[in-house]
């Protein structure tokens, strides 16, 4: 790459052909301005001005192209959607206000009422609450069905479904889909294959290469990484984006620059941040699985996880979140997690710092008790977010109530 540039303004993108998913998350996307910043500027702007009335019709106009408000488009957010599509694989990237704004756009531009879904239990709660109370009223079915039966997904299909939704690993029981098996399921019957790859991100998971149609990402978890923002974003095909695309510029969930931008400095440091995760998550996870005071461990990088060897291959790491269920109820699991003195409790998860959450009361709390029973969210149940602190301090720190119930 040479480093005096005539055009300095544009990095263009052949520099970057074939280098590693590493180089990408952090030289991606950018487009410098006249001022030659090295970190990338944040256009704090509603809207973008025009040489000539003239030149403000053909932007209007779509016969010219360029920003006209940042509803639309935003050079910051076109940084950040350009830098997550090429780690990603995918052609386009739409940025939008939180993940569940990149969920709510994707089904709001790809399906109509009569449409059907089959979406995996095991997803985020607010998902299921999207799908099943506010998708429905518009004439969207779903089904729901165990991310890792084969046989349930296969029988849920019906004529009409246009969607196959799943998250893997899941949240919270780190379950593991077949993505290439779901896939061909999903395109033998003429509907999207969509995958949340909020768990894994591109460094450990690249649903593309298993042909997946649409990648989504609440960029709040790992892609910030540091607990600051919300935000979403939308992967896919120029087709499929340019309809997602359209959704945003009318619906109006959009990213904002400033968010944006933080996500762009997330970016930099996933590669690094998602390795250290793994090596953390897996250690806890062995220490509380020799735990006298715990009853499962749900983590795809034990031995003892059902679809171990799968997540070994479609995945490069395990991940940094995991579960455990201690022996008792809800009083025992609310014991450690009141016990603990770094551990933050809090629902987010993907963060530098680690997080401890019980699930059937907080994220997945919404759901009726039928759902939780079925997605394994019972009241004994702990998930961790692994964060970058040191591992024996996360280890003592949960000790501490793990050790009080064993007394
Ligand atoms: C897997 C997954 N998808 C989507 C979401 C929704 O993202 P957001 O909170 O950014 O709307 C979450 C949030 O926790 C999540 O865990």
């Amino acid at each position: 790459m040479s480093k005096i540039r005539e055009e300095h303004a544009f990095i263009p993108e052949s520099d970057l052909e074939g280098v590693s998913v590493d180089t990408l998350a952090v030289r991606a996307g950018q487009v410098r301005t006249a001022q030659l910043e090295h970190s990338d500027a944040i256009f704090a702007t509603s809207s973008f001005v025009y040489g000539s009335a003239a030149q403000a019709a053909a932007r209007f106009g779509g016969e010219e192209p360029g920003n006209i408000y940042s509803r639309f488009t935003n050079p910051t957010v076109q940084a950040f959607e350009a830098r997550i599509a090429a780690m990603e694989g995918g052609e386009r990237a739409i940025g939008t206000a939180s993940g569940m704004a990149a969920i709510m756009s994707t089904c709001m531009a790809l399906l109509q009422a009569g449409d059907h879904v089959v979406c995996s239990r095991g997803v985020f709660g607010t998902t299921n609450v999207l799908f099943q109370k506010y998708l429905a009223r518009f004439g969207v079915e779903t089904t729901f069905v165990g991310l890792t039966d084969m046989d349930a997904w296969k029988s849920a299909v019906r004529p009409e479904t246009r969607m196959l939704f799943l998250e893997t690993p899941s949240n919270p029981l780190c379950e593991v889909a077949n993505l290439q098996e779901l896939a061909d399921l999903a395109h033998e019957n003429d509907a999207l294959f969509v995958v949340d790859n909020c768990f894994c991100t591109p460094i450990l998971q690249r649903p593309f290469e298993y042909g997946a149609d649409i990648v989504i990402h609440s960029a709040t978890k790992y892609l910030d990484g540091q607990g600051r923002c919300i935000g979403g974003v939308v992967v896919g095909s120029s087709a499929l984006m340019e309809e997602v695309y359209g959704f945003m510029r009318s619906g109006g969930p959009s990213m904002s620059p400033f968010n944006a931008w933080v996500f762009l400095k997330g970016l930099e440091t996933l590669p690094i941040r998602m390795r250290a995760h793994c090596a953390s998550a897996l250690e806890l996870a062995q220490w509380l699985e020799q735990h006298p005071a715990v009853e499962r461990v749900f983590y795809a990088g034990l031995a003892s996880h059902p679809q171990h060897v799968l997540a070994g291959k479609q995945q490069k790491g395990y991940g940094g979140v995991l579960s455990f269920r201690v022996k008792g109820g809800r009083a025992e699991a609310w014991q450690v997690i009141d016990a603990t003195r770094i551990i933050s409790i809090t629902g987010n998860l993907g963060d530098t710092r680690t997080t401890v959450t019980h699930p059937a009361t907080t994220t997945h709390g919404r759901l009726s008790p039928e759902d939780k029973a079925e997605a394994g969210i019972t009241e004994n149940l702990i998930r961790i977010s692994v964060g970058l602190e040191d591992i024996e301090d996360l280890k003592a720190d949960l000790a501490r109530g793990l050790d009080a119930l064993t007394r």
